[in-house]
C-alpha cells in the first residue's frame, strides 16, 4: 500500500538504503561524533539521493575514487535539513564523513559531574522519533529498514555499548575500539549508542544488564526477573529474534522512562526503587521486541501500533508475572493518565485520535497517553470480541505476517478485515481508529486493588482519612492511584497525613513523589518545597519534570518559584526537556 511519511524527506522511488557501514570516533572534548559511514542500496541510484540531516557536518561525499556532487538544499524546523546527493550514475554504494555537532539532538554528551560516579564523562543517544538524522545521513523513516556495521573508537577506560551484537574489542595504545553487527534489519529510530565507564552483570543466559560500577549491585538487584520475562514473552509472542536481551542503565537526565533499543533496551534510573515494583517497564520495552521492532510502525502517524499493541502484550505478561489485579490495576491508571492528557487537549482535539495527519507537526512535541491507552483499550477490545481462544493465534499470525516490516494503520484494518471478521462485526473499527476522544465501548478492567483504593477514596470523601493500618500493605501502584484519584486541592495538613502514611519521605519512587507533589503544590502543602527542588534536580524523565512544572506554573503561591528553580537545574536536563519546560513557563507568563 503505498503511503507517504509527513516526517522524511526520503523519497523511496529513488532506492533504499539496505546497510551501512559506520566507523565512528567519539571525542568527549569536543562533544562530538566523527564519523565514516558508508551505505549500501537496494538499487542502483540514478539521479538524486535525498536524506534526512540534523545540524550535520558533511564534510565529503564520494563513491570509490570519485566525489559526488552534494547540497543541503531544504531546512525546516521539524525536519532538518535535505541533504541532496545530485547527478548519481547508477551509484548503489557511497560514502559520507562526517562530524555530529555538539548540539546534536539525538546525542546527550555529559560531564563526569552529571554521572554516579562522578569521574568519567557519558554519552547516549536517543533517536525516536526524528534524532537519528542528527548522528549520520540516512532515510529517517520507520518504514526504511537497514542493517549495519559498526566500530566506536572511544578513550580508556570507557566502553562504548550499541543496540547491536558486539563482535570484538581491540586495545590501541589508550584507544579502544569496539566491534559491532547488527545482522536483522532496524529502522533508523532504533539506531542507538552509549558511552561511559560502564560494568556488566549477567541475568541468565540471554539477559544482562549495564551500568556505572556504582549502581550496578542496585540495578542487577532490581531487574533480576529479566530472563524469566524473556521466556513468558516469548510464550504469548513467539520466538524472540534478536539473540540477547540486555539493559543499560543511563544517567539521571535521560528523558524517557525507557527505549526499546534492540538487544538493549534504555532505561532511567527511576526505576530503581528497591523493592521490584517498577519493573512492567520492562516488560512493555522487551514486548517492543515483537510490536514495534519486528512489527514497526510505518509512520509516526501510526505510532499506537507500535505503542497500543505493546501496551497489550505488556499487560498478557504483567498478568502472568504478577496476576491480572496488578496489571488491570496499572492499566487503569494509565487510563486515567490517558484522561488527563485528553482533558488538555480538548476532547476533540485532533491528538486524542489514534490516527490524523501530523504534517507539520512534531511528533515528539504531542507524546501523550493516547497513542498508548486508546491504542490498547481497542486491541483489548478486539480481544474480548472473540476471546482469547481465538485472538492468540492471530497474534502469532500478526507477528508472522509483519515482522521486520512496517504497517501502516489501514494496513492493519485490512490485516484485521480478513484475519478477525467477527472482531470487526462487533467493535466500531472507524470510530476508535479515527474519531477523536474515548469511545463510550471502552472495555472495563477490573482489578480488586483497584477497588480497594477507591473505597479509601470515598471515605476520603466522606471527610475520613486513611490509617497508616489501612494503607500499610498497598503495593506502590495503589499508593499512586490513590493520589491519583484525590482532588488535586485538598487541606494542606491532608497532604502531611498522606506524606506520614505512605513514609514519602523516605521514598525513592519518583513516580509518586511526583504525583504528591503536584497535589500538595494545589493544596498549599509548603512542607514540600526541598522535596520539588530535589526532584527537579535528580530526575530527568521529562514526563515528570514536565508536571511539576505545569503545576508550579499554575500556582499562585509557587508561581515565581519556578524560573529561578528551573534556572538552577536546567543544565542537567536533556535538551529535548529543556525545551518543552521552556514552552511551559513561557506559555504561563515566566
Ligand atoms: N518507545 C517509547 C519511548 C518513546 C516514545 C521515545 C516516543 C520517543 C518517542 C518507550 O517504549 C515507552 O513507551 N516508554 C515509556 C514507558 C513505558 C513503560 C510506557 C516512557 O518512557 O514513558
Ligand atoms: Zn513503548
Amino acid at each position: 500500500m503505498p503511503f507517504s511519511d509527513p516526517h522524511s524527506y526520503s523519497n523511496l522511488n529513488q532506492g533504499r538504503i539496505a546497510h551501512i557501514d559506520l566507523h565512528m570516533a567519539a571525542d568527549f572534548s569536543q562533544r562530538v561524533l566523527r564519523i565514516e559511514a558508508t551505505y549500501r542500496l537496494d538499487r542502483p541510484a540514478k539521479g538524486s539521493l535525498f536524506l534526512d540531516t540534523r545540524d550535520l557536518l558533511i564534510e565529503r561525499v564520494f563513491a570509490g575514487e570519485k566525489d559526488l556532487a552534494w547540497e543541503q538544499d531544504a531546512d525546516d524546523s521539524i525536519l532538518g535539513q535535505r541533504l541532496h546527493l545530485q547527478d548519481l550514475q547508477d551509484v548503489s554504494e557511497f560514502t559520507i564523513e562526517l562530524t555530529t555537532s555538539p548540539e546534536a539532538r539525538a546525542l546527550q554528551w555529559m560531564d563526569p559531574l552529571q554521572t554516579a560516579g562522578c569521574r568519567h564523562p557519558f554519552l547516549y543517544s536517543q533517536c525516536q522519533s526524528l534524532q537519528a538524522r542528527s548522528i549520520f545521513p540516512c532515510q529517517d523513516s520507520p518504514s526504511v529498514r537497514f542493517t549495519f556495521q559498526a566500530d566506536v573508537q572511544v578513550a580508556e577506560p570507557l566502553l562504548a555499548v550499541l543496540a547491536a551484537e558486539h563482535t570484538g574489542t581491540e586495545n590501541r595504545g589508550d584507544t579502544r575500539t569496539f566491534r559491532f553487527r547488527m545482522l536483522q534489519p532496524i529502522p533508523s529510530y532504533l539506531f542507538a549508542i552509549a558511552v561511559g565507564d560502564l560494568a556488566f552483570r549477567e541475568f541468565g543466559p540471554r539477559t544482562g544488564i549495564y551500568a556505572e560500577p556504582e549502581s550496578i549491585e542496585a540495578a542487577a538487584w532490581e531487574f533480576a526477573g529479566n530472563e524469566r520475562r524473556l521466556e513468558e514473552a516469548e510464550k504469548l509472542l513467539g520466538p524472540y529474534l534478536w539473540d540477547r536481551y540486555d539493559m543499560v542503565l543511563m544517567p539521571p537526565s535521560f528523558p524517557y522512562g525507557a527505549m526499546e533499543n534492540p538487544r538493549l533496551t534504555f532505561i532511567s534510573p527511576i526505576f530503581i526503587v528497591g523493592d521490584r515494583s517498577q519493573t512492567s517497564v520492562i516488560t512493555h520495552e522487551l514486548a517492543h521486541a515483537w510490536t514495534g521492532n519486528l512489527v514497526t510502525n510505518a509512520t509516526w502517524e501510526d505510532f499506537w501500533l507500535n505503542e497500543g499493541w505493546t501496551v497489550y502484550a505488556e499487560s498478557r505478561i504483567t498478568e502472568i508475572l504478577e496476576g491480572s489485579d496488578i496489571s488491570q490495576l496499572l492499566n487503569a491508571i494509565r487510563r486515567l493518565a490517558m484522561l488527563e492528557d485528553m482533558k488538555r487537549f480538548g476532547m476533540d482535539s485532533d491528538h486524542t485520535r489514534l490516527k490524523y495527519s501530523q504534517r507539520g507537526i512534531d511528533p515528539d512535541e504531542i507524546f501523550s497517553h493516547v497513542p498508548y491507552i486508546k491504542g490498547f483499550s481497542f486491541i483489548l477490545l478486539l480481544e474480548r470480541a472473540v476471546g482469547r481462544e481465538v485472538f492468540d493465534p492471530f497474534i502469532s499470525k500478526y507477528i508472522n505476517t509483519f515482522s521486520f516490516q512496517s504497517l501502516t494503520t489501514e494496513g492493519f484494518v485490512s490485516f484485521l478485515e480478513q484475519e478477525l471478521p467477527e472482531a470487526t462485526e462487533k467493535v466500531d473499527v472507524a470510530e476508535w481508529l479515527y474519531a477523536p476522544g474515548y469511545p463510550e465501548s471502552a472495555p472495563v478492567l477490573s482489578s480488586s486493588f483497584y477497588d480497594e483504593v477507591a473505597d479509601a477514596v470515598a471515605a476520603y470523601d466522606r471527610g475520613q482519612l486513611p490509617s497508616r493500618e489501612r494503607v500499610s500493605g498497598w503495593h506502590p501502584h495503589q499508593v499512586l492511584l490513590f493520589l491519583r484519584l484525590l482532588p488535586e486541592e485538598m487541606p494542606a495538613e491532608d497532604c502531611r497525613h498522606l506524606e506520614a502514611i505512605f513514609d514519602l519521605r523516605e521514598s525513592r519512587d519518583a513516580t509518586l513523589l511526583s504525583r504528591f507533589y503536584v497535589m500538595a503544590i494545589g493544596s498549599g502543602y509548603q512542607d514540600v518545597l526541598p522535596g520539588v527542588d530535589r526532584l527537579v534536580g535528580s530526575v530527568g524523565r521529562s514526563h515528570i519534570i514536565r508536571a511539576l512544572f505545569r503545576s508550579l506554573a499554575t500556582a499562585q503561591w509557587t508561581r515565581h518559584l519556578a524560573r529561578p528553580l528551573w534556572e538552577l537545574y536546567r543544565q542537567r536536563h536533556h535538551p529535548m526537556t529543556a525545551a518543552s519546560i521552556e514552552q511551559i513557563l513561557a506559555s504561563a507568563g515566566l
